[in-house]
């Protein structure tokens, strides 16, 4: 299998084993086996940090924000905002005000399209998406598309799974409202060049919302030098609990744009006859908000900026770099997505089974892999499968894990012929 001297494991500047200690749910095993998890694009799991600073926050710490006049609450709320501020900092915003919370990025590309769509789209307009989103990128507009009667229009992708900037140049016009790509793809981690995408779609006229659902664990993003509009990001994927998530937004399109949900706390003033609605980011936070689960994000920002994103990107493509040629060495496997630019994602089909099966074939030598259309089935039809197996890896996985997937295919590759 690996020949341990081409390894790139030197390039890494990661301590590894020291990182991993820190995630408890690393040293379990499963199926008598350690685990390789190897889904981090679904979920990611917690370090001992993270765990630690919520369990202390609910245990000692708990109360509801922007409410109470007491110690208890005015403590929880200065521990609400201050996340605020770290998720401002990781993304580059001086104003923590463009931030808004949401549970996750799903949630956080429903409410531009329900606040910002419902408001701004009219009949004959056109929104722009890729061939390459996750379904929370392509349903919410498919939906104000459909109730507006304007039209949606879709970059497509080579064969190697990049965006083609000369289609999307074409599919732009005077009646381009909006633009919805992701940073990286869930389904093939194609890396895209959402700076000049931004920078496209504002010549047109256009706003553009980046998905970072996928981005935001593996690199440094920086909002106002990519000058988007609206940036999502999740929790989960970052080390954070499950629950949360939210998106940056502009401040003059925030004070612009229409509540999602409404009631308690995003309010100016209610009387029976009429509401006025509070600033932002509070008029897009009705009601309690995932107070717990904020507190743990801000916790993982810490954790993850502590270690360096780019040291985190450096050391992943490197892991990728391994993946990738160890796989490509595999008679009957195939990978899907062979973009220049990519982020932590192997897709791949092997002649001689089903992705449902290799994930249950795999699991039982500990290796945890996503199969499936990875909510991208538009994806699946452009490159003619119904479905890949995926791994995905954080910067908490060893090339050795990946030695022990390659050699795991190989098994059940034999077992199928
Ligand atoms: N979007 C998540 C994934 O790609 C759930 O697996």
């Amino acid at each position: 299998m690996a020949d341990p001297n081409t390894a790139l494991a030197d390039k890494s500047s990661l301590d590894v084993e020291k990182i991993r200690n820190e995630f408890p749910i690393l040293s379990k095993k499963f199926n008598g086996k350690p685990l390789i998890y190897l889904d981090n694009g679904a979920t990611t799991h917690k370090p001992k940090c993270v765990i630690d600073r919520v369990q202390k926050f609910d245990a000692e710490e708990y109360g509801t924000v922007r409410r109470g006049s007491y110690k208890l609450s005015e403590r929880a709320t200065q521990l609400y905002e201050e996340s605020r501020q770290k998720v401002a900092d990781f993304f580059g915003t001086p104003d923590r005000k463009e931030i808004v919370f949401t549970s996750g990025t799903t949630q956080a590309i429903n409410l531009v399209a329900y606040s910002y769509g419902r408001k701004f789209v009219k009949a004959g307009d056109e929104i722009i998406i890729s061939n390459i989103e996750h379904h929370a990128n392509t349903v919410p507009w498919q939906v104000l598309c459909e109730e507006k009667g304007a039209k949606l229009r879709v970059i497509p992708v080579n064969d190697d799974g990049e965006l083609v900037l000369e289609e999307y140049g074409k599919l732009l016009n005077d009646k381009t409202r909006l633009v919805a790509v992701n940073h990286v793809s869930n389904a093939l981690g194609t890396i895209n060049p959402v700076k000049e995408i931004v920078k496209m779609g504002h010549a047109a006229g256009a706003k553009v919302l980046i998905d970072g659902a996928q981005s935001s664990p593996h690199m440094q993003i920086d909002v106002k030098d990519l000058d988007c509009d609206f940036y999502t990001f999740s929790g989960h994927k970052m080390y954070a609990p499950s629950g949360i998530g939210g998106l940056y937004g502009k401040m003059e399109l925030w004070e612009s744009m229409i509540p999602y949900v409404t009631g308690g706390d995003m309010i100016l003033q209610v009387t029976l006859e009429k509401t006025t609605y509070a600033k932002p980011p509070a008029r897009f936070e009705a009601g309690t908000p995932p107070i717990t689960q904020v507190i743990g994000l801000g916790a993982a920002i810490d954790f993850i900026t502590g270690i360096g994103m780019d040291n985190i990107f450096e050391y992943e493509k490197s892991l990728l770099d391994y993946g990738t040629r160890l796989l490509q060495g595999i008679e009957g496997l195939k990978i899907i997505g062979n973009a220049k630019e990519k982020a932590s994602i192997i897709s791949f089909v092997l002649d001689a089974a089903h992705p449902h099966d290799v994930g249950t074939l795999l699991d039982q030598d500990g290796i945890a892999v996503r199969g499936g259309h990875h909510c991208a089935q538009p994806t699946m039809i452009r490159f003619g499968v119904p479905a890949t197996t995926r791994a995905s890896m954080s910067f908490y996985n060893k090339y050795e894990e990946l030695d022990v997937l390659a050699e795991s295919i190989q098994k059940v590759i034999k077992m199928f012929s």
